[in-house]
């Protein structure tokens, strides 16, 4: 009989809470349609589920019909996305977390301070672009180490590091100091960008990875802080790891031959996904389930004042 080592903390982050509450709110609210810009969080389940309660996911506020209500995800919006939303007369929700708007407001500061800005991110990734968008003159996208090369400070020669809010914390450190190497006048951020949830879950991943034979964590294929998990755990010693949405995904070949599996899911997942992969596991016998929790996590964000709940 096999056995499942499930990470905690794992999946849904207060930013994630969050930005589903918002759209929940504003459905109960004002009734569907209510219109999302992207993905409200980088889960197939989550938009699904929206979906069907009558969230219409756009990829761009010119989509959504003039003076309509209109979230902005949890990854953030550069402000060249705002200004299109108030010139069409939006009623503006921002589901942005409140941890990427902290990346955004140190960004609006080192700027104004005179830095340029090396945020260490993935240029395609919907954060950066939102973050970059605040000062795109001065941000300079370096993804990863072999990315050092490129960066030019400006003629201040001040040069400050920011990050993603969900990359794998060895890995910004590793291109942090390939930064310094080449810019000895290197700034560091006042504190970690990486956010607390990240953190904690690669934490998480990285305490049960060297007891496993494979690692499954629940998440999308687009979620940043999911595939980190992935190579968090490979690289902590698991000998397999995936990324899969939900217990369909499973595949015999991965449990070939394995005693162990552990299983772990991305901010974005819902834990009825977890639950999905846990049932699929304990009908191939993997029945023996031992929870291992590396951080208790009380963190949550209140909704905008708009849609808070009345207290009672
Ligand atoms: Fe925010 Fe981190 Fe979650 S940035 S949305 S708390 S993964």
């Amino acid at each position: 009989m096999g056995r499942v080592l499930l990470a905690a903390p794992r999946g849904f982050c207060a930013g994630v809470e969050r930005a589903v509450e918002i759209v929940e709110a504003l459905l109960e609210r004002l009734g569907p349609p209510v219109y999302v810009r992207r993905q409200i969080v980088h889960n197939v389940h989550v938009v699904a589920d929206l979906t069907r309660r009558g969230a219409v996911f756009v990829d761009e506020v010119d989509e959504v019909p003039r003076g309509a209500a209109a979230v902005f995800s949890a990854h953030g919006v550069s402000p060249a996305v705002r200004a299109q939303a108030a010139e069409r007369g939006l009623d503006v929700y921002d589901a942005t977390c409140p941890l990427v708007a902290k990346v955004h407001a140190e960004a609006l500061r080192y700027a104004r301070d005179g830095y340029t800005i090396a945020l260490i991110g993935h240029e395609d990734h919907e954060e950066v672009e939102g973050t970059r968008g605040e000062v795109p003159e001065l941000i300079q996208i370096v993804d990863g180490p072999e990315a050092v090369a490129g960066v030019v400070p400006g003629e201040s020669g001040k040069l400050v590091w920011l990050s993603q809010t969900t990359l794998a914390l060895d890995e910004v450190a590793q291109t942090a100091k390939a930064l310094r190497e080449r810019f000895p006048q290197l700034a560091d951020p006042p504190g970690e960008d990486i956010c607390y949830a990240s953190q904690n879950r690669q934490n998480a991943v990285k305490a049960i990875a060297a007891r496993c034979e494979v690692v499954l964590v629940v998440g999308s294929a687009n979620s940043s802080n999911s595939a980190r998990l992935v190579e968090v755990a490979r690289a902590a010693g698991a000998p397999a790891a995936y990324l899969l949405d939900d217990g369909r995904s499973v595949r015999a070949e991965w449990l070939e031959g394995v005693d162990t599996v552990g299983v772990t899911a991305g901010a974005s997942a819902p834990e009825f996904a977890v639950d999905d992969v846990l049932a699929v596991l304990a009908a191939r016998g993997f029945d023996e389930l031992e929870q291992v929790v590396a951080a208790e996590e009380t963190v949550s964000f209140e909704l905008p004042a708009g849609l808070r709940a009345p207290r009672g």
